[in-house]
């Protein structure tokens, strides 16, 4: 089975929306195609329809509520997500947490969209009770590293590899996402040998004056 192996997260930077979303997914479209990476972004929610029209990338949403379709002002539907084009999206991102309560209804309202789940979490304990939702992956992201510049798969190697164990554990067909640092090829290839099945990267890329020249470190190691 195919399955990204790198996932892009536009959060709200200024520098991911719009025109400057459309650049960063063409780029990474052309590594895809290139290297044979499959490479997914997760834009913001204005850009989750013209960007999977527009370019054969697995799209995520960065969040979406845990409610079924009804009186709810203001909320994001999973289906409605669904139908923007999304293939899937993240639960629980450190900088979008929820309750434990909101991460198991998510997941199953994502499920029900025929959405892929990606829950993000903290820590090793976070990541072996994320496993109990069976999500399709977990992003394990040490917050104090996120948007550091400084690489996870350096600076705290074992919060992946344990996370890898913990979640392997009680489920196996999990696939574990490493993040926060992430820049090069060297950190992607380390998070692999750690025993991660992608990496899961945001500032990096979409902050960079030339997103292609990341992207293409990226993978050149993989
Ligand atoms: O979701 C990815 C993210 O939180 C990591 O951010 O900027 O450290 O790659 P960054």
């Amino acid at each position: 089975e195919k399955f990204p192996t790198i996932i892009i997260n536009f959060k709200a930077y200024k520098e991911g929306y719009g025109h400057r979303a459309h650049s960063i997914a063409q780029a990474a479209l052309n590594v895809s195609m290139e290297s044979g990476v499959l490479i997914g972004i997760a834009p913001g929610y204005m850009d989750i329809h013209p960007m999977s029209n527009h370019y054969n990338l697995p799209v995520y949403a960065q969040h979406i509520d845990a409610i079924n379709p009804g009186a709810h002002t203001g909320h994001i539907l999973a289906g409605a997500v669904r139908e923007a084009g999304a293939t899937g999206t993240l639960i629980n991102h450190s900088e979008r947490r929820l309750t434990l309560a909101d991460i198991s209804g998510s997941v199953k309202a994502a499920k029900e969209a025929n959405l892929q789940t990606i829950v993000c979490t903290n820590d090793i304990l976070t990541s072996a009770a994320a496993a109990s939702f069976s999500p399709d992956f977990i992003a394990i992201e040490p917050p104090e590293l996120i948007g550091s510049g400084i690489s996870v798969a350096t600076a705290d190697p074992e919060i992946i590899e344990n996370s890898v164990t913990a979640v392997k554990e009680k489920n196996s067909s999990i696939r574990v996402l490493a993040g926060a640092g992430i820049s090069t090829g060297e950190c992607v290839k380390r998070a692999i040998e750690l025993g991660a099945d992608g990496v899961l990267l945001a500032s990096g890329v979409v902050k960079a004056d030339d997103p292609e020249k990341v992207l293409r470190s990226l993978v050149s190691k993989i």
